[in-house]
C-alpha cells in the first residue's frame, strides 16, 4: 500500500497550494459578498493547468492524474469554494465526459480549448422536476431532418450564466425512460439559448449558477455526445468521477475550518489561558482533525481506482457522502469555537458554514449517495 504522493503529485500539489494561498485566499471573503465571478482567478487556472487536469496534453489538458485533481481541488478549496467548484465542474462534469464519449472532431473542437481553458463549460442535467431523479427528463430533442431541435428548461446550472459550451442532456423517447435520454455538446451562443438570473445563493456566492432556457434550439449530429439513447450513462458515469471532485472541495472547505479554529484557539484567551488548552476546545480540533485525515484517504482511494482503471462508483459516492458530512461537521464547531466571531462576517468561518451546505446536496444529495453504495451492497460490490 502506497501512501506518498509521486514526485509530480507532490509538485502539482505545491503549485495549487501556493497558488491558492497567495492569489485565492486574499479575495474569498470578497467574492463571496460580492457574489462576484472570479474572472482573473478562473484565467490563473488556465494557466496553472488546472482547468483540464487530468485530460491529456494533446487535448490541451495537464496531463496528470485525478489524485492530482483531488489535491488540487482541495487546495483551491481550502481557500475559496466557489473558485473550487468552477474548476470542478470544468474537470469532471466537461471534459471528463467529452474525453470519454466525444469522438475525435468532438475533442479537438472542444475538448481541447475547454481543457486549455480558452473556453469554461457548464453541465446541465438538473431540471425544475428531475433533481435527485435524474432520470425524469422533460427537455425534449427532436430529429427534424438533419437537425435535432430541442426545447426545455434547465435548474441550478453551475457556471451558467459564465460558460461557453455546455454538456447538456435531453430527452428523446419518453416511452423509453432513461434509455430515451440523449447527450449533446451545446455551445452557448446557439440561437434559442438564453440563462436566467444568476441564483441568489446562501453559499459559494463567487459560483454564478442559473436556470437555461431552450427554445427551438437547433443542433447538428455532429454535436451529438455519445449514442441516441446513451445519455443516462453519459450521466451517471461522468458523476461519478464529479463526486471526487465534490467531496475533495469539502475537504478543503473542512480543513479551512479546522485550520482557521486551530490558529484562533491559540489566540483567543479565555479564564486565564488560550482556549486550545481547554480540553473542550482541543477535542473538537482532534476530532475535525481525524474525521478530515479518513475524508481525505477515502476520496484518495476513489481517484487512485480511477487513475488505475477500476470500479470505482461507489467508493467516489462514499468520499462524498463521508467528506461533505464531516466539512459540515467541521463548519458547524469552528462556528462555536468562534463563538460570538463566529456568527459574523468579519471572521471567516460564518463562510464556510454557508459554502459546506452545498457540499451535502450537488451531485447528488447524501440520500443519492446512501442510495447509490447501499445499491452496490445490493448486488454484492
Ligand atoms: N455508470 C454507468 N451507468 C450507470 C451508472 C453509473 N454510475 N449508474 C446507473 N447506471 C445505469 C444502470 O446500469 C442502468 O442501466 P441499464 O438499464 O442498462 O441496466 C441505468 O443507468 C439506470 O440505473 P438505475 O436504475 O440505478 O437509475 P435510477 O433512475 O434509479 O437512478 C440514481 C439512479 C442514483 C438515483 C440517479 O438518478 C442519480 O444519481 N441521481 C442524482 C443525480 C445527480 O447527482 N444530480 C446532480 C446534478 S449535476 C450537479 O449537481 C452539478 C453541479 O451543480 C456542480
Amino acid at each position: 500500500m502506497q501512501f506518498q504522493p509521486t514526485e509530480e503529485q507532490m509538485a502539482v500539489l505545491q503549485t495549487a497550494r501556493d497558488f491558492a494561498q497567495r492569489e485565492v485566499l486574499p479575495k474569498a471573503a470578497e467574492i463571496d459578498r460580492e457574489h462576484r465571478h472570479p474572472t482573473e482567478l478562473v484565467k490563473r487556472m488556465a494557466e496553472l493547468g488546472f482547468l483540464g487536469i487530468a485530460v491529456p496534453e494533446q487535448y490541451g489538458g495537464a496531463g496528470f492524474d485525478n489524485l492530482s485533481y483531488a489535491l488540487v481541488m482541495e487546495e483551491i478549496s481550502r481557500a475559496c469554494a466557489s473558485t473550487g467548484v468552477i474548476c470542478s465542474v470544468n474537470n469532471s462534469l466537461v471534459c471528463d465526459p467529452i474525453m470519454r464519449f466525444g469522438t475525435e472532431a468532438q475533442k479537438q473542437e472542444w475538448l481541447t480549448p475547454l481543457a486549455s481553458g480558452k473556453l469554461l463549460g457548464c453541465f446541465a442535467l438538473s431540471e425544475p422536476e428531475a433533481g435527485s431523479d435524474a432520470a425524469a427528463q422533460k427537455t425534449t430533442a427532436e430529429k427534424v431532418g438533419d437537425e435535432w431541435v430541442i426545447n426545455g428548461t434547465k435548474n441550478w446550472i453551475t457556471n451558467g450564466p459564465v460558460a461557453d459550451v455546455c454538456v447538456l442532456f435531453t430527452m428523446n423517447d419518453k416511452a423509453a425512460g432513461h434509455k430515451g435520454i440523449t447527450a449533446f455538446i451545446l455551445p452557448m451562443k446557439t440561437k434559442g439559448v438564453k440563462t436566467g438570473p444568476p441564483d441568489d445563493k446562501m453559499g459559494i456566492r463567487g459560483s454564478k449558477s442559473s436556470q437555461i432556457y431552450l427554445d427551438d434550439v437547433r443542433l447538428p449530429e455532429s454535436l451529438l455526445l455519445g449514442d441516441v439513447g446513451g445519455g443516462f450513462r453519459v450521466a451517471m458515469s461522468t458523476l461519478d468521477g464529479g463526486r471526487i471532485g465534490i467531496a475533495a472541495q469539502a475537504l478543503g472547505i473542512g480543513r479551512a475550518a479546522l485550520e482557521d479554529s486551530l490558529a484562533y484557539a491559540q489566540q483567543r484567551r479565555t479564564m486565564g489561558k488560550p482556549i486550545v488548552q481547554h480540553q473542550a476546545i482541543a477535542f473538537k480540533l482532534a476530532d475535525m482533525a481525524t474525521e478530515l485525515d479518513a475524508a481525505r484517504l477515502l476520496i484518495h482511494r476513489a481517484a487512485w481506482l480511477k487513475d488505475n482503471k477500476h470500479p470505482y462508483g461507489k467508493e467516489a459516492a462514499m468520499a462524498k457522502l463521508y467528506a461533505s458530512d464531516v466539512a459540515n461537521r467541521a463548519a458547524r464547531e469552528a462556528i462555536q469555537i468562534f463563538g460570538g466571531n463566529g456568527y459574523v462576517t468579519e471572521f471567516p468561518v460564518e463562510r464556510h458554514f454557508r459554502d459546506a451546505k452545498i457540499t451535502e446536496i450537488y451531485e447528488g444529495t447524501s440520500e443519492i449517495q446512501r442510495l447509490v453504495i447501499s445499491g452496490y451492497l445490493a448486488k454484492g460490490g
